[in-house]
């Protein structure tokens, strides 16, 4: 039977909604990250439930679309992030009928999205399937003296000018799979830091630092090989006092032991899921960390 909140409207969200997402985001026990709300709601298409009065969300949810709308598979893909329905709200369908809006906005491009316990069933029952997983590593990187200067010969790693944007964002729509250029673009005002990894003159990887409520945040992740992403992590944890924390690809087996060994706890496992791809493309032996899982 429909109840009175099956007739609550979804709405897009702006950066008006700023506070209302904020809030709706600690109630859950996430962090109040103002900044990264506000990155999605300019870079992504935001989508709210307001509470019946009207005092805040009772639900929001984030799509990200990546590449070119409507061109399909291999050109287009959208990340699915910041799914929260308040708890006052839970278990009464706002969720599911969030997912079901997004599904219409994402108009049939491939999805992607990192999935927590509380959404894992939803989403499995709109035909998102598991394609693997993100291991989250936090606390202070405390580089052994005998791990020594991790770059790789001739790879120097060092602060990204204007003028290397466009290669940054070319290698990163290789590593991606799909041209995120209106997310890369703002990295720069977004982050504390952006880094980039050069081997003569080529830009043969990129890291970026940004600052979450309890620790700073080392995503994205692209590099050619692990040595050289154990340079940008290196270099951009120098870079910072506060503790760090990644999401690194589970595939990478090495980094993450190195990252363990250098002090850092491996906190918590998360699943990719995809909709309408087997699995995510571009390469992902090159592919590190995302910006944010909401973000992919
Ligand atoms: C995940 C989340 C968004 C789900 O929102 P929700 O509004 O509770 O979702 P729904 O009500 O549509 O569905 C949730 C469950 O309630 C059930 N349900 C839906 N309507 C119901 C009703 N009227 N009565 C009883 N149960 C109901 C659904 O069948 C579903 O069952 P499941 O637990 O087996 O999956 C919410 O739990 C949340 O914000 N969690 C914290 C943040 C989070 O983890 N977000 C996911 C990010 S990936």
């Amino acid at each position: 039977m429909p109840t009175p909140l099956d007739e609550l409207p979804i709405r897009p969200l702006t950066p008006r909604d700023l506070l209302s997402c904020v809030a709706l985001a600690v109630d859950r026990g996430w962090p109040p990250d103002e900044r990264k709300w506000r990155l999605l709601l300019t870079a992504g298409n935001g989508f709210g439930i307001d509470e019946p009065s009207g005092a805040g969300l009772a639900g929001a949810c984030v799509l990200t679309r990546y590449g070119t709308p409507g061109a399909g598979p291999g050109q287009e893909l959208s990340a699915v992030g910041m799914l929260l329905v308040a708890t006052a709200y839970e278990r009464q369908g706002l969720g599911g009928r969030l997912m079901r809006h997004i599904l219409g906005e994402a108009d049939g491009a491939p999805l992607a999205l990192y999935a927590t316990r509380f959404g894992q069933g939803l989403y499995e029952r709109l035909g998102f399937v598991t394609a693997g997983q993100n291991v989250t590593v936090k606390g202070r990187l405390r580089l052994s003296p005998s791990s020594g200067d991790p770059s790789p010969a001739g790879v120097t790693v060092r602060t990204a000018t204007a003028e290397d944007l466009p290669a940054v964002a070319g290698l990163d729509a290789e590593v991606f799979g799909v041209d995120r250029t209106l997310m890369i673009t703002r990295l720069p005002a977004f982050a504390e830091q952006l880094r980039v990894a050069v081997d003569g003159s080529a830009i043969i990887g990129f890291g970026a630092l940004w600052s979450s409520a309890s620790a700073d945040v080392i995503g994205p992740l692209v590099a050619r090989d692990t040595a050289t992403a154990k340079a940008l992590i290196a270099s951009l944890a120098d870079a910072t006092h506060r503790p760090l924390r990644t999401d690194i690809d589970a595939r990478h087996e090495h980094l993450l032991a190195w990252l363990k060994e250098q002090g850092m706890d491996a906190v918590l496992t998360t699943p990719l899921m995809v909709r309408d791809i087997p699995a995510l493309p571009g390469d992902p032996e090159r592919r590190y960390a995302p910006l944010t899982m909401a973000t992919c």
